[in-house]
């Protein structure tokens, strides 16, 4: 999965960017319009006020494909007459680090997170999709104990192998499953947010993207996972052809997502549904349309992005925070 998305030359996510979007492979909030990353910004703002308004700050988003997230909410934060903080993208991906570079002069853009360890500022970290698109590892039951699957050449393409029991550490607190019983597992939230928390005395992450509690994505019910590929929205279940040319997904266990945040010393403040999470942020913005004749558009945006049939309830929200005192947000 790693070589396949994010080798430098071939990997999906190496060629020019276009695969979010209706001309691309798939849809995300952000290909919705302004309003997700208007939202997301009256969110930072309310934590920037409730961390006492630190004069100096920062935003670190993670994964920001084109930049258009972090255009909506730059311009709501302009709006709002947020201060004091710059705008980070970590993208280790070099020409899209050059392409969001021309797009924004106002976007910091960094190939490591490392570039931010000696000065260190309260920050607001964000990510939508990225850590369903952090590589995963494939395990299936015989019935007693688990195996790791890899993936071997065979003829002209690849198929799956087994690798024999998978580690131990790999598969604690897994349930037991039927033989034959297949799915996903990640190893790698810990490593990614111990990058994402470079940089930050203390502050949030905010992570928006598809899963389950752990309860929920082992379920006996769900028997082969939830890899998915995709390609000019069509769903496919084999990651192993087109290489390259097929974005590799799997849903994200928030439990694992939590338990690597308690690990970095981080709590978490909110784990609800996207469509919860933003009808609440929504209120003033709701208000606001009273009376105005022209928001069919906009309320079109709100109800994608809220309905329970649509994105509400298919997206999480997990909010976690990272050597604070200050509390909740209300
Ligand atoms: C599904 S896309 C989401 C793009 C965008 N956030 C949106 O919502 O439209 C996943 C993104 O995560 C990025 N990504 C994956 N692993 C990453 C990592 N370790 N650090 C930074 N970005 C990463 C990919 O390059 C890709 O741009």
């Amino acid at each position: 999965m790693t070589e396949a998305l994010y080798n430098p030359a071939d990997g999906y996510y190496a060629r020019p960017a276009g695969q979010v979007g209706r001309g691309g492979d798939f849809f995300t909030s952000v290909s919705v319009g302004p309003l997700f990353g208007r939202l997301l910004a009256d969110h930072i703002a309310a934590w920037h006020a409730q961390a006492g308004s630190p004069g100096r700050w920062r935003i670190v988003e993670a994964g920001a494909n084109d930049g258009s997230l972090a255009l909506d909410i730059l311009a709501r934060l302009d709006e709002l007459g947020c201060a004091g903080y710059e705008y980070v993208v970590a993208e280790p991906l070099p020409h899209l680090a050059a392409a969001l570079q021309l797009r924004s002069g106002r976007i910091r853009v960094i190939g490591s997170t490392e570039d931010l360890l000696d000065d260190p500022q309260p920050g607001y970290v964000l990510g939508n999709e990225v850590l369903d698109a952090l590589p995963f590892r494939v395990i299936e039951s015989d019935g007693v104990a688990w195996h790791e699957l890899g993936v071997g050449v065979e003829g002209d393409g690849f198929a799956w192998v087994d690798t024999g029991t998978a580690e131990a550490a790999l598969v604690e607190g897994l349930p037991q499953r039927p033989a034959g019983y297949r799915t996903e597992v990640r190893d790698n939230y810990g490593s990614f947010m111990a990058e994402m928390r470079r940089g930050m005395s203390h502050g949030r992450m905010l992570w928006l993207d598809y899963g389950f509690d752990r309860a929920d994505y082992y379920h006996e019910s769900r028997t082969t996972g939830t890899l998915r590929t995709y390609s000019k929205h069509r769903a496919g279940e084999d990651p192993l052809v087109n290489p390259g040319e097929q974005d590799i997904t799997a849903h994200v266990d928030f439990t694992a997502v939590a338990e690597a945040a308690a690990a970095l010393g981080g709590e978490v403040l909110r784990y609800q549904r996207q469509g919860l999470f933003l009808t609440e942020l929504a209120r003033p913005w709701l208000l606001s349309l009273e009376g105005r004749m022209d928001v069919a558009k906009e309320l079109r945006a709100f109800q994608m992005l809220t309905h329970p049939g649509q994105l509400g309830a298919k997206f999480q929200v997990m909010e976690l925070g990272f050597g604070e005192t200050a509390g909740r947000l209300s």
